[in-house]
């Protein structure tokens, strides 16, 4: 499934391709995809193969194409606060886009079957909060996976704003699927080859959609204990944040909503999302020449980039990202372990 729009030369490629095919629409969704590479979800071998808008396996680890991802969480219209449940979770790529929509008041759970693929999970998302650039630039809420059959959650459970399921519905299960949200909340899952969405408009009302023509993999039926009955499946527990983990997210909104303010201000801007100064994406064209050739024309083009930064006052080189936020915390009149708690010990 996929291959709707070319292939990119790498992630920000792969989003302008999906933006300009009209599968990414809004200023939200671009953003949470813009700041999540999906190479960062392969193994190290099969990272070229990312921008490609195409679904990649390798034995339990599974993600589906971009284009599919796009109507997703569009259709999911999300918004901060909302609760989310993500049924057949996998690598987190999607949870974790999801969750830097969401924001810290948010909740965000995932149910996967593969125990080996939740670790894999849990790795990338370590490796995300650690050393992601895009990190300190969102208020994020943390994915939390458990391992199980999504169709053994118990009937009485709770219901979500938000649930998207990643493997194909079979019919019969679709009222299971409806009943987990709650009344206003919108449910997309692939339903007889279908992209669908559901809107839950009442008790007992529902309104239903179909978005996209698609092809998934079926959910994988439970398998009942040895008495018959099928086995329960906790939800992720509901998580009470503390009041240290509530003072941290304040300091780092008040944090960053002034450092916005301050660098739209001396930018003469309105608005400024991101931290690094924005320049013209330019295409890099592959040369086959020696590294010598390459060196020298590489010195002109800079030459030349200069000129033209000079005379249109735009700039056309990346410039290396500075995350101001970073910088205010550690310049912060605090003892060291606090500044490492307020930058969530990140690496970088
Ligand atoms: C296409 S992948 C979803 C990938 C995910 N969206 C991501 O961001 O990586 C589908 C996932 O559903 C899982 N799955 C299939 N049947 C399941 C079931 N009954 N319960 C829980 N997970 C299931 C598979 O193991 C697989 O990881």
């Amino acid at each position: 499934m996929g291959g709707a729009v070319s292939a990119g030369e790498d992630n920000d490629d792969l989003i302008d391709n999906l933006k300009e095919a009209y599968y990414i629409r809004s200023d939200l969704v671009e953003k949470a995809f813009r700041a999540i590479d999906r190479a960062d979800y392969y193994l190290d071998e099969y990272r070229d193969n990312a921008y490609k808008d195409l679904a990649w396996r390798h034995g339990n680890i599974h993600l589906s194409a971009p284009c599919i991802y796009s109507e997703v969480m569009e259709a999911l219209d999300l918004h901060p606060g909302l609760s989310f449940l993500n049924l057949g979770s996998g690598t987190g790529y999607l949870s974790t886009m999801v969750g830097l929509i969401l924001g810290p008041f948010g909740v965000n759970h995932g149910i996967e079957l593969h125990a080996d693929v939740i670790d894999y999970a849990y790795q990338k998302l370590d490796s995300f909060i650690k050393t992601s650039d895009s990190f300190d630039k969102f208020e994020f809420c943390e994915p939390s996976f458990v391992a199980g059959n999504c169709l053994d959650i118990p009937l009485e459970s709770r219901q979500y704003d938000r649930v998207y399921c990643g493997a194909g519905v079979q019919k019969e299960h679709e009222d299971y699927m409806r009943n987990l949200l709650k009344i206003g909340g919108i449910l997309v899952m692939p339903l007889e080859e279908k992209l669908t969405k559901i809107t839950r408009t009442g008790t007992s009302t529902w309104e239903t959609k179909k978005i996209l023509s698609v092809s998934f993999a079926p959910l994988v039926l439970p398998k009942h204990g040895p008495n018959g009955k099928p086995k329960i499946v906790p939800l992720p527990r509901y998580e009470v944040r503390t009041l240290q983990e509530l003072a941290r997210i304040c300091i780092r909104h008040t944090l960053r909503v002034t450092t916005d303010e301050k660098e739209s201000q001396s930018r003469g801007r309105g608005s400024s999302f991101s931290y690094g100064p924005r320049f013209k994406r330019r295409r890099v064209h592959r040369r086959q020449c020696s590294i010598q050739v390459v060196d020298e024309v590489v010195d002109e083009e800079e030459e030349q980039e200069e000129e033209e930064e000079k005379e249109t006052g735009e700039l056309l080189r990346p410039q290396p990202a500075v995350n101001l936020l970073r910088e205010r915390i550690l310049g912060l009149p605090l003892p060291e372990p606090l500044k490492m708690y307020l930058l969530f010990y990140r690496e970088k």
